[in-house]
């Protein structure tokens, strides 16, 4: 049975009848024999592989070049090189499909735009490699961390007809012919309806039965904003609390980001070196200590307070009463309290519709977690649980109350404090891989002008 290099890597003793298969990396030439660097993309590491003249399938040798994928059995045996545990001794090789020498992955590196380019091939580097990887295990460590804490996994919709934040920046679903794009009430639906931006409202009707709760899926916005931290399509983590408050949802949020940033740490299997050798030198040290340190608190009032008195001159306005903006959020974690900073109760004013309103009926209850070289990662906030104040700010966002009639349900009938926010998936990933650019953390980026693939 073939066995994937990352195991073969890991072995205790040699073996007799090793069958492994991946595509080559490199493969260097002697007279008699040849070593191949192979790899299958379960780890980091090849497996080196001597494949004397001779054996079946030697004839071949010389069109086994990078990239090509082969098929080898042999012997693993103790290696006596330096910098590596095992090598293979191969009895028999298999070309499987050959890589001519156009394939656009020689050794030489490469620049992240051009492998952009190339995005059906770049999983093969040793980078996005260990992105890739790294996006499952976090993946799989946002249920563990969830599932642990008995948090229900519930799947809101991706097809929805209501904005749940508000802001337009939503794509149209339909199945009507161009000359009949504007009859809503023809279409597949009855009415208008859109990719989801976001799962909370639905979360929030399972929250008011489950009590604890959380989605992880795809969220789409068409936001034309071409920045190195927006996506049209991420994947966002949504959990809601019922009888829960704004700090029991700062708690959960910080303790989120830090179970991610200890398993980045712990579980990196290899990867974490590839980061700090091509993106981030720093990598290691910044997560350890975002780990084990407490993050910072403050109100919105008092962030824009410290940022007036900064005496730095930004490039955006900052005002009571403005959203922060990237460079805002960036000196407060970078240069003001050098750790992640958890900024709330912000102006009811820029904030949408369901978030509660605070006893000084200015300020609206929501947080954002913002961390050094990212800013935001996490948005979220305690909801109006009250119907009366829920029904005035339906007006006063200009929403049409019938639509969102299942939602005053929930404060019409056995309503509870509760609370919840949104994870930005690829933002997380940004911060634990340092990774700079979020094309670079998801497979096949979705961004304005451009969906290839
Ligand atoms: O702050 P946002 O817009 O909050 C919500 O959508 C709430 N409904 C969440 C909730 O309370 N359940 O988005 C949440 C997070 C942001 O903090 C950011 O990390 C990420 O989602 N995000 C994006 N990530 C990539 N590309 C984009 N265009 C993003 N927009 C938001
Ligand atoms: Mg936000």
């Amino acid at each position: 049975m073939r066995r994937l290099i990352k195991h073969v890597l890991q072995s205790e003793s040699a073996c007799e009848d090793l069958l492994v298969a991946g595509w080559i990396r490199t493969r260097r030439d002697s007279k008699a024999f040849s070593f191949i660097e192979l790899n299958d993309g379960t780890c980091l590491g090849n497996l080196q592989i001597v494949a004397d003249v001779g054996i079946p399938g030697s004839e071949d040798l010389q069109r086994m070049a990078t990239g090509a994928s082969v098929e080898v059995r042999g012997r693993l045996i103790p290696s006596p090189a330096a910098g590596q545990k095992w090598e293979m001794q191969a009895t028999s090789v298999k070309l499987l499909g050959e890589a001519p020498e156009d394939y656009p992955l020689q050794k030489k590196g490469h620049s992240q735009e051009f492998l952009r380019s190339i995005a059906h091939l770049r999983p093969r580097t040793n980078l996005y490699g260990a992105v890739f990887r790294m996006r499952s295990r976090m993946a799989y460590a946002v249920h563990r961390f969830f599932q642990e804490r008995d948090f229900i996994y519930v799947h809101t919709p991706i097809i929805t007809a209501s904005d749940c934040e508000g802001a337009g920046e939503m794509f149209r679903v339909t199945t009507l012919p161009d000359d009949k794009i504007s009859k809503d009430t023809e279409d597949f639906f009855g009415k208008r309806a859109f990719l989801t931006v976001s799962g909370q409202l639905e979360g929030e009707t399972f929250a008011c039965a489950l009590s604890n709760i959380y989605t992880f899926g795809p969220t789409f916005r068409a936001e034309n904003s071409n920045t190195s931290r927006h996506a049209a399509e991420f994947w966002m983590i949504e959990p809601e609390v019922a009888f829960c408050d704004l700090a029991g949802d700062m708690d959960l949020a910080e303790a989120l980001v830090k179970f991610l940033v200890t398993e980045a740490l712990e579980r990196s299997e290899g990867d974490l070196a590839i980061f700090e050798k091509f993106v981030d030198k720093g990598l290691r040290e910044r997560l350890e200590f975002v780990a084990s340190r407490p993050f910072e608190r403050i109100p919105y009032t008092e962030a824009v307070e410290l940022l007036k008195a900064s005496g730095r001159k930004f490039d955006y306005p900052v005002e009571y009463g403005l959203n922060l903006q990237s460079e805002h959020e960036r000196w407060l974690t970078e240069e003001h309290f050098k750790k992640p900073v958890t900024v709330y109760d912000y102006p009811k004013e820029i904030k949408p519709f369901y978030m509660r309103l605070n006893d000084d009926g200015k300020t609206v209850t929501a947080m954002d977690v913002l961390v050094p070289g990212i800013g935001e990662i996490v948005g979220g906030s305690q909801r109006e649980e009250r119907l009366d104040v829920l029904l005035s700010n339906f007006a006063h966002h200009g929403l049409n109350p019938e639509a969102y009639g299942w939602y005053a349900d929930l404060r019409k009938y056995g309503s509870v404090p509760h609370a919840g926010f949104g994870m930005g998936f690829e933002r997380m990933l940004m911060f634990a891989t340092g990774v700079s650019n979020i094309r670079d953390v998801i497979p096949f980026a979705r961004t304005p002008g451009n969906c290839e693939f």
